[in-house]
């Protein structure tokens, strides 16, 4: 009989407490502990109370959960919490439900898709920027996020609602996101009590699940095809011919709006405060939004031009990124020197690895200039994985390049956005990482 390799013990991060784990650690600074985890080792156990879980800080054995072995996985934790919001989301689901609607959705993610997107997300930044005033305060944050949300509300179907229909739609979609975090967060048995919060949370799901409906309806009744991601969601079928149900259809729509919103608000939001707090980048920035559109809207042709744009957006993934995502082993598996039981919850955190000295050098600077080719290929794969990677990987990463650098544009050819300190704003973890309190002052471009 072969004899049996013994796995060396797995390392543990310390200053765990009995009953509690490290819960306390992860609430009150979850961004430092995270990232403090690689110098233990490429997989490290961590508890959330009593579970045990597993966090996987080096990059390739990342891939591995994520792309070349991914049949050992399915979604973790937090996604069972989710699928009570988000249902049968592309998101959510696993295997070859995942893969038929992967394949469903992809058509209203296609580049040409976007390309006529670019236009809605061009005009949904100039109607924000247009009601902002010289030296008026913006809290940047919130305001990135209600103009991520009327933009991939418009892509996906404001034509067919009137101004209140639209209005109440956005009103219980903000409900439904702080009501769905919180529940990914709370037991189960407080979901069910008949707190304020949880009869708001459940009057917010009823309106928007009805105000979808209505829509998609009309959408299919005759002659009321529109060009639009709803009607491409609608258009779309599988092998046999099938398509997706009004139930399914909805899911997406949740799902898209759950995924692509408060990420791609916080994004627009952090390259602001990076931008206001580095005069040379801003500088370059300027000169290259003024040489390629010449003080014309940007469209999606100039993308390719907007090269130096584009890196800040690239760096500004990377400094801040999605800082806790979960995968759930089907059965045993080997990762590295660990070995994780069936059923363990295995975590991959794109803000630890983007942060990470190993890979990146002076990783906490924010420095465009690491993404110029020459530079970029000293990364190693799989170390900047801010959409993720493999199966799951974000169907919205093109939409959110598109939709940031294009907000980008048109905020930075015309106006200054100037921090009140030159100091980093605290970060917040929530779905994703969040400038808190982030307010910059408006200033008129002189050009
Ligand atoms: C800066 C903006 C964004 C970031 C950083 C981001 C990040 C991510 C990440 C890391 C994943 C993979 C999660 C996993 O491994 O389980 C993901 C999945 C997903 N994202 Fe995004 N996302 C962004 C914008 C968007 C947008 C704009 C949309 C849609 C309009 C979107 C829709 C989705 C969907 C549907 C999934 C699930 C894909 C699947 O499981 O097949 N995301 N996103």
């Amino acid at each position: 009989m072969r004899p049996r390799t013994e796995a060396p013990a797995l390392p543990t991060a310390p200053g765990a407490l009995p009953g509690l784990g490290h819960v306390l650690p992860l609430l009150r600074d979850p961004l430092a502990f995270m990232t403090s985890l690689s110098s233990l080792g490429d997989v490290v156990g961590i508890r959330i109370a009593n579970m045990p879980a597993y966090v996987v800080t080096d990059p390739e054995l990342v891939r591995r959960v994520l792309v070349t072995s991914d049949h050992d996985f399915t979604q973790g934790r937090v996604y069972d919490k989710l699928a009570q919001f988000l249902g049968e989301g592309v998101g959510t689901t696993s295997g070859r439900k995942h893969r038929r609607l992967r394949r469903l959705v992809q058509p209203a993610f296609h580049r040409d898709r976007i390309a006529e997107y670019a236009d809605t997300m061009r005009a949904t930044a100039e109607d924000m920027v247009a009601g902002w005033r010289p030296g008026q305060e913006i809290a940047v944050d919130s305001a990135m996020n209600d103009m991520a949300l009327t933009a991939v509300t418009a892509c996906l179907f404001t034509s067919a609602m009137d101004a209140r229909a639209s209005a109440e739609f956005r009103e219980s979609i903000l409900t439904l996101f702080h009501g769905a975090v919180l529940r990914t967060l709370l037991p189960t048995a407080w979901e069910k009590l008949p707190t304020p919060g949880n009869r708001r949370y459940r009057r917010a799901a009823a309106v928007a699940n009805r105000i979808i409906d209505r829509t998609i309806s009309v959408y299919r009744s005759p002659g009321h095809e529109r060009d639009d991601m709803l009607s491409l969601l609608l258009a779309a079928r599988d092998d046999d011919g099938d398509g997706l149900t009004d139930q399914q259809i909805r899911d997406q729509v949740i799902t898209f709006l759950f995924a692509g919103v408060e990420t791609t608000g916080a994004t627009v939001a952090w390259a602001l405060h990076e931008i206001g707090r580095h005069p040379a980048v801003e500088k370059q920035l300027h000169a290259e939004l003024d040489s390629v559109l010449g003080g014309r809207p940007p469209t999606w042709r100039d993308l390719c031009e907007l090269r130096y744009t584009s890196r800040v957006v690239q760096e500004t993934l990377r400094l801040h990124a999605p800082w806790l995502i979960l995968r759930r082993t089907l059965h045993e598996v080997r990762l590295g020197d660990a070995v994780l039981p069936a059923g363990a919850e295995v975590v991959y955190s794109p803000y630890a690895l983007q942060r990470d000295p190993r890979h990146f050098t002076a990783p906490r600077q924010f420095d465009p200039d690491r993404w110029l080719d020459e530079r970029a290929a000293g990364h190693p794969r799989g170390a900047h994985i801010p959409f993720g990677a493999g199966a799951h990987k974000c169907v919205g990463d093109v939409f959110a390049t598109t939709e940031i650098t294009i907000a980008l544009a048109v905020i930075c050819s015309r106006l200054r956005m100037v921090p009140r300190t030159l100091r980093p704003v605290r970060e917040v973890a929530a779905a994703t990482t969040h400038p808190k309190g982030l307010t910059m002052t408006v200033v008129p471009r002189a050009l």
